[in-house]
């Protein structure tokens, strides 16, 4: 088969926000693919606590510098959005037992909707298994330090999310 643009991996989520957890799943991507899409779910949550755009735009701001990793935002069918960008690969990452179950159901459903295309997975370093963005969306909201989880552009979105929100009261 050829692949004249290179093997191309789509990465879904939500990243609301991102975690170092993903950025490491996203340079383990950017290892093994000529491009990576970090592809944000739009609507995933009803009250995301940032905008699909703002979402996106901290992706790119984290991977400014690396020429291979891209993102934008979706919805509808995941192999739908793979189709249109020509991606052979839909990447996940696993942390524990517990996101086994999910992932495996989404990946045999995916496989269904779409058997030419592979689901890989990967498990990230072992200070990041215990993140997730829920958790650090909670530590924030109670004050206590997210220094280290989350890239240093999204810890000032989050200071700047809740001075919003201060004023808006
Ligand atoms: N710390 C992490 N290490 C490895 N993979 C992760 C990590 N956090 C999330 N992922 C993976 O990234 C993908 C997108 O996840 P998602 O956007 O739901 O993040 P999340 O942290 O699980 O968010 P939420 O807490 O809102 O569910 C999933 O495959 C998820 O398993
Ligand atoms: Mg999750």
């Amino acid at each position: 088969m050829t692949t004249p643009r290179g093997r191309v991996a789509v990465y879904p989520g939500s990243f609301d926000p991102l975690t170092n957890g993903h950025v490491d799943i996203i340079l383990r991507g950017a290892r093994l693919f000529d491009r990576i899409i970090v592809a944000v779910l739009r609507n995933a949550e009803k009250h995301p606590l940032f905008s699909a755009e703002e979402r996106v735009q901290a992706a790119r701001d984290v991977f400014a510098e690396y020429a291979n990793v891209e993102a934008d935002s979706f919805d509808g069918l995941l192999v739908d959005y793979a189709h249109l960008k020509q991606a052979t690969a839909i990447v996940r990452g696993l942390r524990a037992v517990s996101d086994f179950e999910y992932e495996l159901q989404m990946a045999l459903m995916n496989r269904r909707l779409g058997p030419e295309i592979e689901t890989v997975f990967m498990m990230p370093a072992e200070q990041y298994t215990y993140v997730s963005s829920r958790l650090v969306k909670e530590v924030f909201a109670l004050g206590g330090p997210v220094t280290g989880l989350v890239p240093e552009i999204v810890e000032y979105r989050l200071r700047e999310k809740r001075s919003q929100a201060q004023q808006d009261v």
